[in-house]
């Protein structure tokens, strides 16, 4: 895991956004895995200030509840359209976001896991880390191993993103999410960490056991992950200042 510390998240979203640019320009048809959320906001604003040529990309987003429509203003569909899509040149037939209102959820998951491959599979997935240490919605015990399917929310990521909902009762229960070993299967990793709530499951993720009980650290197993962290995220890293070295040593090769 390569840990990049920055000041705060504005900083880290440019960093951020400097590895997506560049796959993009590297590859113009390449396969972007991605998340919503708070987290990614800055990068997405980041990436559409860039101007980026998105006409040969495909998108797989991790994520999306069961039950709000796709026009919902909480739904994952509404959010990526919002804040990413709308302003770039994707094809809309190259963008995949579960189906959240599907009547039958395990051949959509199958059919989702189906598209990733003959895409390409993708290149570089972006993630965000919950409270609890979840990617995607891979909650706490969810298996390492796991793919595409639907999942409980804990009462902890329900009561996080009881904003968007207006309240922590009205958040659905359930997700349809890719799995672990779906994210896994991704070239490259970019995990985003920003604010002091993350410090406890960022520092779980990158220097505690490989557990189930803390999802994102299924990612020491890959390995072409950057983690990119303000300093509240990274406040509870016992070897942050190696971290900072590192990355501020880094031979001219080797940058980003
Ligand atoms: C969203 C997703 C989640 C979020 C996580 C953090 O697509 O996959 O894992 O990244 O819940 O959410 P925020 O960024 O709102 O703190």
């Amino acid at each position: 895991m390569e840990i990049i510390i920055q000041p705060t998240a504005k900083d880290g979203s440019a960093v951020a956004a400097g590895i997506v640019a560049r796959l993009l320009r590297e590859k113009p048809d390449a396969v972007l895995g991605l998340a919503t959320g708070r987290t990614p906001l800055l990068l997405y604003r980041e990436l559409v200030q860039m101007k980026l040529d998105w006409s040969r990309v495909t998108t797989f987003n991790l994520d999306e509840y069961v039950g709000p429509p796709p026009a919902h203003p909480a739904s994952f569909h509404c959010f990526m359209w919002e804040h990413l899509f709308r302003h770039v040149n994707v094809p809309k037939e190259n963008v995949h976001i579960p189906d959240g209102l599907t009547k039958d959820v395990p051949a959509f998951c199958r059919q989702y896991e189906d598209a990733i491959r003959p895409a390409g599979g993708i290149d570089l997935q972006v993630l965000g880390i919950g409270t609890d240490g979840h990617i995607g919605f891979n909650e706490p015990t969810s298996s390492l191993a796991s793919r595409t399917r639907l999942k409980t929310l804990t009462a902890q990521t329900r009561s996080d993103n009881a904003r968007s909902f207006g309240g922590d009762d009205r958040v659905p229960h359930h997700v349809i999410t890719m799995g672990i070993g779906t994210i896994l299967e991704a070239r490259q990793i970019l995990l985003l960490a920003f604010g002091h709530a993350k410090a406890q499951a960022i520092a779980a993720a990158v220097e505690g056991p490989v557990t189930a009980m803390n999802p994102a650290s299924a990612l020491q197993l890959h390995p072409v992950v950057k983690v990119v962290l303000d300093e509240p995220a990274a406040a509870r890293l016992s070897k942050a200042d190696y971290y900072r070295w590192v990355y501020d040593n880094k031979p001219d090769w080797q940058i980003i």
